[in-house]
């Protein structure tokens, strides 16, 4: 039975098959580590155990953390990005998987979301972060990525509120660390990194 969220998700596939062979068309696609993991990785000393990448699309994310130590997980809607991921990075040691966030049941030690909970409309959210929660085993770690905006914004995307921000705290994780960086962008010039414990 198909999903309320399933039509929203599905665009990314028509988008990523549009722009095979022009990835710099693909909005949020980097082709570099995002520099939020980087610090992240760069200020703690230890990774190791199991990490899962959600929304990993073309994978730097993923590899900069397989390459750090971790046992790595990437998840995406779209098979046609897992097969760019994989054709960009073929000996890469990560796990790529064609999966849903919202049928997900497997745990890890770390998680890393950037910018998948946004993409998905507001009414989605609530659900959303329950998923990611879902995905983290006890004691385990959230690092959440995404833009951030005080007021609804009129999407896609649909960057967080503060207050949608603190729904994974009611999910039960206890939040270690918030901050806020600025970059220029279209969509908004703020962004959060919100490092979770479970
Ligand atoms: C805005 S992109 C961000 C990609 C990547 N995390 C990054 O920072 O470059 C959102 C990604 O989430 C994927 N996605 C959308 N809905 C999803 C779902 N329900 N489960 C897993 N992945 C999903 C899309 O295919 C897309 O690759």
């Amino acid at each position: 039975m198909p999903q309320a969220h399933n039509k929203a998700s599905d665009w990314f596939d028509g988008l990523y098959k549009e722009n095979k062979k022009n990835h710099e068309n693909i909005p949020w696609a980097r082709q570099a580590v995002n520099p939020l993991l980087q610090s992240y990785l760069d200020d703690e000393k230890v990774h190791q155990g199991k990490a899962l990448v959600i929304g990993c699309g073309l994978s730097d994310d993923a590899m900069v953390l397989a390459e750090a130590g971790y046992e790595v997980t990437a998840i995406d809607v779209s098979q046609t990005a897992l097969d760019l991921a994989q054709a960009r990075f073929p000996d890469a040691n990560i796990t790529f998987k064609k999966q849903d966030i919202f049928e997900y049941a497997v745990r890890f030690d770390f998680v890393f979301e950037a910018f998948t909970i946004q993409s998905l409309p507001v009414e989605f959210r609530e659900k959303m972060v329950k998923a990611v929660v879902n995905t983290i085993a006890k004691g385990g770690k959230l690092l959440l990525v995404a833009y951030k905006r005080e007021e609804m914004f009129d999407g896609p995307p649909w960057p967080l509120t503060p207050k949608e921000v603190y729904l994974f705290k009611e999910e039960g994780l206890t939040e270690l660390s918030q901050e806020i960086h600025t970059e220029e962008s279209k969509i908004s010039n703020t962004r959060f990194r919100v490092l979770y414990k479970k």
